[in-house]
């Protein structure tokens, strides 16, 4: 058994309605002066509204920044951070997908240790104590909410800065599954794959453990038998509580696990062609999934992932997995995506620098990474 080292940062706090409670835990948290950071989509559902509310009613002055984008960069950072200044604010709440989580912990590096965000790419380059965060995802997948680090978008290459440091994790993460039945389709979608997506990547990294295939293993059996229903009843509240307990779970499991070689690939995709990143690792996880079958060990990993979640083998896991793309209106292939066979040589260069591929199971060389893209072109 490979050695950890497991320090849970983030009370995790799960039920329907528990938005309600944002205000007390920032009093808790010795917040006074709060800043929600948020998109224009969560104003318009009510939940912005709803957390604003339950701060004032504790008697914190509450102020919002609104102006969060999909797949934030510096300038987004910036931005947040010149409100969070001008406000003062002591306590920062994340409130919505991951890009909202994100933005609030890259505005939370740079407004309490200074400089840009790029100079946080990596782990632990925060010097100085950073603002209590609570994050409260609207969205069941990226797992930020459990997580250290704050994915930015590099302004030149677009390709995702991981700004990781155990000080920037969240102090609590609300898990309220009624936010996330006002996910757009497309976006349950694409989320949801991305949770199932780091379930699996997670189960068999170098870094895997014994404490993070539990979670990889329960959040993969969570999501797997949860997606469908939230696909076919998006009303179903029980099984958006499982989905967004798994994406948790599967952010715990990166935490202490990293990822592979499936978001290594994807990244490019994502820069280049703006193909959405639930799109992007769920077209591309089983090539990665059979590459990585060859490596014993990570075989006997797979096999207990498909065992836990009720399946005799990985064949079936396959097959279970392939069956969503279509179920969920995912490409499945990248030519669909307008992706074109003579970018595939870059894309495989740019993803074989990627941090995440060296956590892979298996070595991936540049020309691996092509022919990966190869098999989905078409
Ligand atoms: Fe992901």
């Amino acid at each position: 058994m490979l050695p950890f080292d497991y320090q849970p940062r983030t009370r995790l706090i799960y039920g329907a309605g528990t938005l309600s409670r944002v205000g007390q835990l920032a009093r808790e948290l010795g917040g006074s002066r709060v800043l929600v950071v948020t998109d224009l989509g969560i104003v318009a559902a009510g939940h912005a509204a709803r957390a604003l509310d339950a701060l004032r009613s504790e008697g914190i002055v509450a102020t919002m920044f609104d102006g969060v984008r999909e797949n934030p960069d510096a300038s987004d950072v910036e931005r947040c951070v010149a409100v969070a200044r001008s406000g003062d604010v002591d306590l920062f709440v994340g409130l919505g997908g991951g890009s909202a989580m994100d933005t609030a912990k890259g505005a939370n590096f740079v407004l309490t240790n200074g400089g840009e965000i790029a100079d946080y790419k990596g782990i632990g380059k925060a010097l100085r104590p950073m603002l209590p965060l609570i994050a409260i995802p609207t969205t069941a997948g990226t797992g930020s909410e459990c997580q250290s680090f704050a994915l930015i978008s590099d302004p030149v290459s677009h390709l995702k800065m991981a700004c990781g440091d155990p000080k920037a994790a969240a102090k609590v993460a609300l898990l309220d599954p009624e936010l996330t039945l006002s996910q757009p389709p497309r976006v349950t979608v694409c989320t949801g794959i991305d949770a199932l997506v780091h379930a699996l990547e997670t189960a068999v990294t170098k870094k895997r453990g014994a404490l993070s295939q539990l979670f990889s293993r329960e959040a993969f059996r969570l999501c797997i038998h949860a997606l469908p229903r939230v696909l076919s009843v998006p009303g179903d509240l029980a099984a958006r509580g499982q989905m967004l307990l798994g994406a948790a779970y599967a952010g715990i499991a990166i935490e202490n696990s990293m990822l592979g070689c499936t978001h290594a690939a994807a990244n490019p995709l994502t820069a280049r062609y703006g193909v959405a990143h639930g799109q992007a690792v769920g077209l591309l996880a089983l090539g990665v999934l059979r590459r990585n079958f060859q490596n014993a060990a990570a075989a006997d990993e797979y096999l207990a992932l498909a065992r836990h979640a009720g399946m005799d083998s990985v064949d079936e896991l396959q097959t279970h997995f392939a069956a969503l793309l279509p179920l969920a209106g995912l490409q499945v292939s990248l030519s669909k995506l307008g992706v074109i066979r003579e970018s595939l040589p870059e894309m495989a260069a740019e993803a074989a620098k990627q941090w995440t591929a060296s956590f892979n199971p298996v070595e991936y060389s540049v020309s691996d990474f092509e022919s990966l893209y190869q098999e989905v072109l078409e």
